[in-house]
């Protein structure tokens, strides 16, 4: 069948699905334009696509033998999941395996941003470090500070497990439970994001949401940019009303480098790098494939995705 990736992928996995497919490979750095999506869409049997691809009503209307779509990531708010039901067209994701791998990153985050590791990685390049200083760059210990966890589903779970072993306090909000999420805005030293982008999460923390935090506390993302209002987060960090962010997602994303954000200060930011290791990412592509071999060969997928109930 006709299958189209929209990037490489590492390791070998794309091979497997070309011994079993017509495979096409879109070489280049950059995602392919929508005019090359839709180009290709009338003949289109299997879809690999990557979180930066918007797997639309128009591009599945245009694509009537579509019959899978394997996304290259755990979220799939780029996919509109409702219209691919709607065909009968399974979508599958990459679940579990970058859990770990994302929480890593959110603690480096938390690390980074609260011990100004950015600032003083440029202190000493500049040649300006004389002596050892007892008031140079002093942070905030993530060591027994109270982290509040928005989203608790695998990857927040895993935070949270890191988190106590820093003696944190860790307070979590979520669909299902947890506190409030004012309470947890108020009472935090650290929030840390881990929902899906969804409706009822796009632009969750804004101006209200930061109000709420402590002028002492980080907001840290590892989810998705549009969670966070940019234009709100750079007011805040510009009005010192918290004492940082560090954000491994942003809306737009990516960020081009002119813009306003990265004015702010107390802000480290990452271009989308939580389940970037050679690892994960290989057995993300493992994934992604064998959701597509078994979704082209009209078998359940191992991990596919249902539309979130309303
Ligand atoms: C995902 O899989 O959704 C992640 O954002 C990729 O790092």
């Amino acid at each position: 069948m006709r299958v189209f990736a929209t990037r490489r992928l590492p390791g070998d996995a794309l091979d497997r699905l070309a011994a079993r497919h017509e495979v096409e490979v879109w070489p280049g750095q950059l995602p392919p334009g929508r005019q090359e999506l839709l180009a290709r869409a009338p003949e289109l049997e299997g879809l690999l696509s990557l979180l930066t691809d918007p797997v639309d009503s128009e591009l599945l209307a245009a694509a009537p033998k579509l019959r899978a779509i394997s996304n290259y990531a755990v979220g799939v708010d780029n996919v509109d999941l409702e219209a691919a039901a709607r065909r009968g067209i399974p979508v599958g994701n990459t679940p579990d395996v970058l859990t770990e791998t994302t929480a890593d990153l959110a603690l480096a985050l938390m690390l980074g941003i609260s011990r100004r590791l950015l600032e003083g990685d440029a202190y000493v390049r500049r040649g300006e470090w004389r002596t050892w200083e007892t008031g140079l760059l002093l942070g905030r210990d993530l060591y027994g500070a109270t982290a509040g966890i928005v989203g608790f589903g695998r990857i927040g779970r895993a935070v949270a497990r890191r988190l106590e072993g820093f003696g944190c306090e860790v307070l979590h909000t979520s669909r299902s439970g947890g506190v409030p999420l004012d309470q947890l805005l108020e009472r935090s030293d650290f929030v840390t994001v881990h929902s899906p982008l969804t409706p009822e999460t796009r632009g969750l923390i804004g101006d209200r949401a930061l109000a709420r935090m402590k002028p002492s506390a980080y907001l840290v993302n590892t989810a998705r940019g549009p969670i966070v209002d940019t234009a709100a987060l750079a007011r805040a960090l510009h009005e010192g009303r918290i004492a940082g962010a560090a954000l491994d997602v942003t809306d737009p994303e990516p960020l081009p480098g002119d813009h306003s954000l990265l004015q702010a200060p107390n802000l480290l930011v990452l271009p989308h790098l939580g389940s970037a290791t050679h690892a994960t990412r290989e057995r993300m592509a493992d994934m992604a494939v064998d959701n597509l071999l078994a979704g082209l060969a009209e078998e359940p997928m191992p991990n596919q995705v249902t539309p979130r109930a309303p």
